[in-house]
């Protein structure tokens, strides 16, 4: 992502924020996994989408109209032993040169400056609730300022969600956002479609699992968006599964729900397919039925619907279905209307995507189900889990867990899936899975 895009952005920003006000933002932690090992690091997605800077204990501060500069970044310092030791980092002169901050301190000062540069502001815009010793801090500062109200400084009076701006202007992909979905999403496909061909049954979910991150990899990109779900037989019933520990069986279903980051953006796709390479009649007659659902509710991506329309939709096809194989009984719109279907289709058509898998925005407003725009990112994922303990069905349909997951952007006249490099119909899965 070029520099000119995280400035047009903090330009955006800043004048949603207004004059004599302030928005204080920090960024992700290096996280412990054991003892001194950490969690590879990753920042924090609202931090990276203003500044483009990929460290750990640093601070964003915007402050509109200042005169000596509106973008403050505190960083850590250059040391040259930590370049040795643990790599580039890019020290103050980095943060202004390289960042575009306007003015650049070290992180161990940020105490100090912070409360002088809150002074008589009227709104402090952060992340609330989501950095508890930011929260604590702004609070302290808030206080610290009263105190000196006899010097004349008045302190903030107001203290606003800065993610309520943020992510709204988050949920409106650029086309350089595009782009980098774009490669994400054609990364992944091209990972499933791998491990569709070298999935084999005796192998262990997570060495399919290792297939996906190699393919990644390989066409390079280094991370997952998400930890993969590789789930054989029932395991599929488990909606967050990710042990992906157990031995792949010959005439089971496998699915995998995985994606690749590109440049922190996140793709998501779920494929289910038969281990032999073959459907049995009754994985091939669920299977249909999520996917005629699945098709269903893309066809509702179109700017001016309702986000909801599409999961009506999926809904309305799921138990139509069911009704039709024999998995529930009764009167379709009675059995929608009592949510008959959530006992095998329980999770929504879908979530935003972006730089965060489920990615922000919100879904409703003032209390109605939003209308599609251009620039929306989606996913369509739905899905039929059957139970294996499931008594009210017949015995065959025990232990299926299906589900079908694409990116779809919504376009000026409807919508693109970014997705479509890993098929999805029957006919292609089993011809794909004979050429492996
Ligand atoms: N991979 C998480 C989801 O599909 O929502
Ligand atoms: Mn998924
Ligand atoms: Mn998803």
């Amino acid at each position: 992502m070029k520099q000119a895009e995280f400035k047009r952005r903090r330009k955006q920003l800043m004048a949603q924020i207004g004059k004599n006000n302030i928005a204080i933002i920090s960024s992700a932690a290096m996280r412990p996994r054991n003892r001194d090992v950490d969690y590879p690091f990753r920042q924090d997605s609202d931090f990276y989408y203003l500044t483009g800077f990929n460290e750990p204990d640093s601070l964003a501060v915007f402050i509109p109209e200042r005169k000596e500069g509106e973008y403050i970044l505190f960083c850590r310092e250059f040391d040259e032993k930590k370049a040795l030791w643990e790599g580039a980092h890019a020290g103050l002169e980095g943060a202004t040169q390289d960042y575009g901050a306007d003015d650049s301190f070290p992180i161990t000062d940020f105490a100090d400056i912070l409360p002088g540069l809150l002074e008589n502001k009227g709104k402090v815009f952060y992340p609330m609730g989501r950095d508890s010793e930011l929260d604590h801090n702004i609070l302290e500062w808030l206080l610290h300022i009263r105190t000196q109200s006899r010097t004349g400084v008045t302190a903030p009076g107001e203290l606003v969600s800065l993610e309520h701006i943020l992510h709204e202007m988050r949920l409106f992909k650029s086309a350089a956002e595009i782009q980098l979905m774009k490669r994400a999403a054609e990364v992944s496909a091209k990972g499933h479609v791998r491990a569709m061909q070298k999935c084999q049954p005796g192998m262990f979910e997570y060495q399919v699992e290792s297939e996906l991150i190699y393919s990644f990899m390989r066409q390079g990109l280094r991370a997952v968006a998400y930890p993969s779900i590789v789930a054989g037989g029932k395991n599929a019933c488990v909606l967050h599964y990710t042990e992906n520990d157990a031995k792949i069986k010959r005439g089971d279903l496998l699915l995998i729900d995985a994606g690749a980051e590109c440049d922190h953006y996140a793709a998501d796709i779920t494929r289910t397919f038969p281990v032999s390479g073959r459907f049995s009649p009754a994985q091939k007659q669920l299977y249909q039925l999520v996917l005629d659902a699945q098709l269903s509710a893309i066809e509702q991506i179109k700017p001016g619907l309702p986000w909801n329309l599409a999961h009506e939709t999926a809904v309305e096809v799921i138990t139509a279905g069911l009704v039709e194989l024999g998995l529930l009984k009764g009167r379709i719109p009675k059995l929608i209307k009592d949510e008959k279907y959530k006992q095998f289709f329980m999770h929504r058509i879908g979530h935003w995507l972006g730089m965060d898998v489920h990615d922000v925005g919100d879904y409703k407003v003032d209390g109605e189900w939003r209308a599609l725009e251009p620039g929306m990112v989606l996913t369509i994922e739905p899905g039929l889990y059957i139970p294996v303990n499931c008594k009210t069905v017949d015995k065959k349909w025990q232990g299926i867990g299906i589900r079908i997951e694409d990116d779809v952007l919504v376009t000026k006249n409807g919508y693109e899936v970014l997705t479509n490099g890993v098929p999805k119909t029957i006919a292609e899965i089993e011809s794909i899975m004979q050429a492996g």
